[in-house]
């Protein structure tokens, strides 16, 4: 047992109340220093009549926070008046009995330069900048910190002219000047009513670039991107996204930007991606900073999305906000699904469909699967921050997806419609959201609501019968979904399964079901599953089909096809659904694999399937295809994807299996996968468009299966490839694959690189994330050396993510070596990091989540790893309460 001085206190959905009073005008007033920032606020109060009424004391949150001050309406309050603990600053409602409206003013003050949390204000090497989502706002000022209490922002910034000379806040700058001893102020005015956690300030000397846009209503909106001098010629991208955005947000949504100017700020420090903060969003450099020869096409793909996706908050997010953060999905499922969308019709939208499932699968089914499973709408938590999860992210869009199919592009608009203009200026549940898209459509969504609050990932098992005389085709389906934490029965789901009966060849057959009329028969349709089980009769189907169920993933489900090898070779060859196609390819990958990892254990040697590596060269050969779709169709399903499908899991065998079925389509499809990287082999002025994306995808995926063979014409491709690159994307491709080589060319290669990056913090990430994901036997031992390299620091989350992350979650081999070290490792860092940063050492720690899949002796050293975490004393709530989910 450990023990504990304190408890961390539950929070939980069933215990929501409304706030006593609310917030209608807050002036803040910042005097800026690294060690003693000022902080004053004024608030003016009113009593919420939608309230319980009652004894409604003023309560304010306050972590940490100095009392410098307190008056209310203008009476200087004595420190025995209130209550003030560690967290909050109670003023008693006797004080302001049969008052409606008061004005409380606090002064305070802070320490941002010795913030390594990095919420609240702290600085951003020499810039100041804010995370308040979720509960940084309280860091700052005493507040009540809550989304149901959204008010009007006015900020006046004071600081040091020459440290300082751009000042900024959310809104409009309404003022500023110069006071008598030099420093400067600036004033800004929000005109929407919001939460503190969408405030921001941002106070540096940045460098700003700057753009503008017309609106559909034909209103100017200035576009600013500030960042670090030196970096303007990294914004292109960025601003071309963000214009892209705002257009896409008008066309497909008719939402219109609403304040004058819309600014974007890059910082090097950054626990999350970016952040949505009223018309100043915040971002991670990482996802705005890009150039060819420094951002690869995925670097370019995120900035997209995430530029997008902030953008997008601006109305689901903040325009309709979310009454508590158990409605956290609200606002970024949407978001998510919103942003897919446009990146989606601004790429391939099959690409883009499989990417996303990929990632769905490699995040959100561990978790639905294991210890930390949870509601897409949580129903408790300890600490928030835990929840900015891939459930609530990835997941949340899904279900987004399933209403966008089940009522059609139409009748979601019309949803959405309907939830803007009904909610907006409020803060929203689920259920509204439900509601809106229920009534608009004239359709009963209570079913549909249960993805909402049930956790686990359903399967659908699906089994057909043809009946040649009759010719239909019997199509039996049902789900279950298994138990999770605290969820021990499950009910069935409603859910959308879109299907098609395809021939031999890929033809598409008709789609009658019994007692449908003859007639103009659709070849692709959707099915709505509610019960546990269903039972469909086509008619009219004249051969053999096979069936193409839940086509682009259209359910969040792990489907059981009942397929066998020789169906599902068939629809690698020819199913009219692309995501099908590249479907049946990994599900035959993860039987291939499945089976040799089979034959490792018996020590047979292993078998080959040529018809497989036939079918495949297929693919590659396939001239009507997207080079990015047969990039994605050659990957085999990743080590991570087969633990989740095993029981006992042996990292070395899956390793050894995956090795082994790589290097067999790579000898077999040898000649054409050449063929393929001369042919590819990128001429003309670099584009970060998914065309040309897509070409350097496959000619980087043909360079990695070549590289696996021992032979004189593929040995040197990496080497040649890494010093001719003349963008990142093969750079990188070229030397993770020289990084996993015994070859002085290894070294001198990264030797190299270093030399020519060492300056650039950001591509000095991928220099480390590169070394951390080898699959050298010596990668741990390496990874070690590099957190003692001077270019390494555990203050810098993105340095973190890459070489620590990168090893724990990212090199599936190395750190699951069988020893245990590698799970001490993390488990020292996550310690040490939890002292400092909480947030990011919490976000380290589900790399252990899927622990109980592995081999007993596996299991045994990372539970005790995690039994080490969860004993040591102090600990943080963010770590407390990741270690005691995956032990329970
Ligand atoms: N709302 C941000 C987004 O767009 C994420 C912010 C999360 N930050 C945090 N500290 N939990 O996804
Ligand atoms: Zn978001």
């Amino acid at each position: 047992m450990t023990y504990r001085t304190e408890q961390p206190r539950t929070i939980r959905l069933a215990e929501y109340s409304p706030p006593a009073w609310l917030v209608d005008e807050v002036a803040l007033d910042i005097v800026l220093h690294p060690d003693r920032t000022r902080v004053t606020a004024r608030l003016s109060m009113r009593r919420n009549p939608a309230a319980a009424g009652g004894a409604d004391d003023i309560v304010l949150d306050g972590r940490g926070l100095p009392l410098l001050a307190l008056k209310v309406d203008g009476r200087a309050l004595s420190p025995g008046e209130i209550t003030k603990t560690d967290e909050t600053l109670t003023v008693p409602g006797g004080l302001v009995a049969g008052r409606d409206r008061v004005s409380v003013e606090t002064e305070t003050e802070i320490a941002p330069a010795a913030n390594t949390a990095l919420e609240g204000l702290y600085l951003s090497k020499t810039c100041y900048c804010t995370q308040c989502e979720a509960h940084g706002f309280r860091k700052i000022t005493f507040y009540p910190d809550r989304p149901d209490v959204l008010a009007v922002f006015r900020t006046r910034i004071t600081g040091d002219p020459a440290k300082t000379p751009v000042m900024l806040s959310n809104g409009n700058k309404v003022g500023e000047g110069t006071l008598p001893d030099g420093r400067a102020w600036v004033e800004w005015h929000d005109p929407f009513p919001k939460p503190a956690y969408l405030f921001a300030l941002v106070a540096g000397d940045l460098a700003l670039v700057e753009d503008s846009f017309t609106t559909m209503s034909g209103r100017e909106v200035a576009l600013q991107i500030y960042v670090e001098h030196g970096n303007e010629d990294r914004t292109a991208y960025a601003m071309d996204a963000l214009k892209r955005s705002m257009r896409w947000d008008e066309e497909a949504y008719g939402r219109e930007y609403d304040l004058d100017l819309f600014m974007i700020v890059a910082v090097s420090d950054f626990n999350m991606g970016a952040m949505e903060n009223k018309g100043l969003n915040i971002f991670n450099a990482k996802y705005i900073l890009a150039k060819p020869d420094t951002a690869t096409d995925l670097d370019y793909a995120l900035i997209e999305g995430i530029i997008a996706h902030e953008y997008f908050h601006n109305w689901t997010g903040n325009r309709v906000t979310c009454r508590d953060w158990f409605q956290l999905c609200l606002k970024e499922g949407l978001t998510v699904f919103r942003d897919q969308q446009f990146s989606a019709d601004m790429r391939s939208a099959p690409v883009k469909r499989i990417e996303d499932v990929r990632a769905l699968r490699a995040r959100q089914f561990p978790e639905d699967a294991g210890p930390l499973a949870h509601p897409v709408r949580p129903e408790a938590y300890i600490e928030i921050n835990n929840f900015y999860t891939a459930t609530v992210y990835e997941k949340g869009s899904e279900l987004c997806r399933m209403l966008h199919l089940l009522l059609g592009a139409e009748g979601f608009r019309k949803g959405t419609d309907l939830y803007f203009d009904r909610h907006d200026g409020e803060a929203a549940t689920v259920e509204d959201f439900i509601a809106a898209m229920a009534e608009a459509n004239g359709r009963d969504l209570s079913q549909f609501a249960r993805w909402y609050s049930q956790a686990g990932t359903p399967v659908v098992s699906a089994a057909g019968t043809y009946d040649a005389d009759a010719r239909t085709y019997t199509l039996d389906v049902r789900q279950t979904t298994r138990p999770t934490p605290g969820q021990p029965a499950k009910s069935p789901m409603h859910m959308p399964m879109r299907m098609g009966l395809v021939g031999e060849d890929g033809t598409p057959l008709p789609l009658r079901l019994q007692g449908e009329e003859q007639g103009d028969t659709p070849t692709d349709r959707v099915l709505e599953l509610t019960g546990e089980s269903h039972r469909f009769v086509f008619e009219g189907v004249d051969r053999r089909p096979i069936p193409s169920l839940f086509r682009g993933f259209s359910a969040p489900v792990r489907l059981e096809t009942g397929l066998g090898e020789a169906e599902d070779l068939k629809l690698l060859a020819a199913d009219p659904d692309p995501f099908n196609r590249w479907e049946a390819g990994q599900r035959h990958g993860r039987r291939r694999l499945l089976a040799l990892m089979g034959e490792a254990l018996v020590q047979k040697p292993f078998s080959g399937d040529p018809d497989f590596c036939e079918g495949l060269g297929a693919v590659l050969a396939d001239e009507a295809l997207d080079p990015a779709f047969k990039a994605l169709a050659l990957q085999m399903p990743t080590a991570h994807a087969i633990v989740q499908e095993v029981t006992d899991a042996d990292p070395d065998a899956i390793f050894a299996a995956r090795q082994a079925l790589q290097a067999e389509i790579a000898s077999h499809l040898k000649a054409p996968l050449l063929a393929a990287y001369e042919r590819l082999s990128g001429a003309g002025d670099y584009s970060p468009d998914a065309a040309d994306a897509g070409r350097r995808s496959l000619r980087n995926v043909a360079l990695h299966y070549l590289s696996l063979l021992d032979d004189p014409d593929c040995r040197d491709l990496a080497a040649d490839q890494f010093r001719a690159a003349d963008n990142m994307t093969d750079t990188m491709a070229a030397l993770a694959t020289l990084t996993n080589m015994e070859t002085p060319a290894r070294e001198e290669a990264l030797a190299a690189f270093y030399d020519r990056f060492k300056d650039d913090e950001l591509v000095l990430d991928k220099w480390f994330s590169v070394q951390a994901t080898s699959w050298r036997p010596d990668a741990l031992q390496q990874v070690q050396t590099l957190t003692g390299h001077p270019a390494f620091t555990m203050r810098v989350p993105n340095r973190v993510y890459a070489l620590i992350g990168g090893f724990a979650s990212g090199n599936p081999v190395r750190f699951h070596g069988s020893d245990g070290a590698g799970y001490r490792f993390l488990a020292d860092r996550v310690l040490m990091l939890d002292k400092t940063n909480p947030m990011v050492a919490a976000r380290l720690l589900p790399a252990l989540s899927a622990w109980k899949r592995y081999e007993p002796g596996r299991r045994a050293l990372m539970k005790a790893e995690l039994e080490r975490i969860a004993a040591t004393e102090p600990l943080s709530k963010d770590v407390y309460e990741i270690a005691q989910r995956l032990l329970a």
